[in-house]
């Protein structure tokens, strides 16, 4: 292996594409499987046309893991669930520029909840509306689909996004996840890992094939080269 290659990124399985039905049951398999995070994707029919995933469900769910449960608010406003997630069991709480009109109140309070915090960018959305809080925040999610549903084809304009935000990130010298969610596949993922990503979102390739599947799945995931074919 060149001794240039980046490491393998972590994997965040999105329980969007899990089993509703048995959702404990689901997050302990994909947590046996190898996932490196639990990726909760909570969406209000307000910021995004889907209703999804509330603070409740978090808290049912919690016993079920110890890894670190990843949510991301697709929600507006943030503020007032930012506190009930955090007391859910969120780990780190993630939230999009355009969902509040205060978003160095949100990181703020993320942070004074003693919880990471996460800025997602949109497609459309510049890559600048993070520099202004980037000293506040632990992670930055770069969506490449539009939110709000899974299983969408992955768009490539995230690819220069991601790169952009890795070289802002070393400027800081501090120790960011680079985090890619949207259509995340062992065909782009060797790609995203090139650019710069450490941390990869995977719903439809995560929970395909069911349980017997899962350690495969994250595994080709981690697995993957910037030259393997979409
Ligand atoms: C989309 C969500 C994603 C989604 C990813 O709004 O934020 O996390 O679950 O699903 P796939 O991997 O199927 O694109
Ligand atoms: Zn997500």
């Amino acid at each position: 292996m060149p001794a240039s290659q980046p490491p393998a990124p972590k994997i965040a399985p999105s329980i969007l594409s899990a089993d509703f039905a048995k959702l404990g049951e689901e997050v302990r398999a994909i947590d046996a499987a190898g996932a490196d995070w639990i990726h909760v994707d909570v969406m209000d029919n307000h910021f995004v046309p889907n209703l999804t995933i509330g603070p409740m469900v978090v808290k049912a769910l919690r016993p079920h893991s110890a890894k670190p449960f990843d949510v991301h608010l697709m929600v507006s406003p943030a503020d007032a669930l930012v506190e009930a997630f955090a007391e859910a069991g969120a780990d780190i709480l993630s939230v999009h520029p355009e969902a509040g009109p205060h978003l160095h109140r949100t990181l703020m309070r993320i942070g004074a909840l003693g919880k990471k915090a996460g800025v997602v960018l949109n497609p459309a959305t510049p890559i600048g509306a993070v520099e202004p809080v980037i000293d506040m925040v632990d992670l930055l999610l770069v969506m490449s689909v539009n939110p709000g549903f899974g299983g969408q084809a992955f768009i490539e304009s995230a690819l220069p996004r991601i790169a952009a935000l890795r070289q802002l990130i070393d400027r800081t010298g501090r120790d960011i996840e680079l985090e890619v969610d949207g259509g995340v596949d062992p065909g782009n993922a060797g790609r995203l890992v090139a650019a710069g990503a450490t941390v990869l979102v995977a719903g439809t390739a995560g929970f395909r094939g069911g349980p017997a599947a899962y350690a495969d799945n994250i595994a080709r995931l981690k697995a993957a080269r910037p030259e393997m074919p979409a």
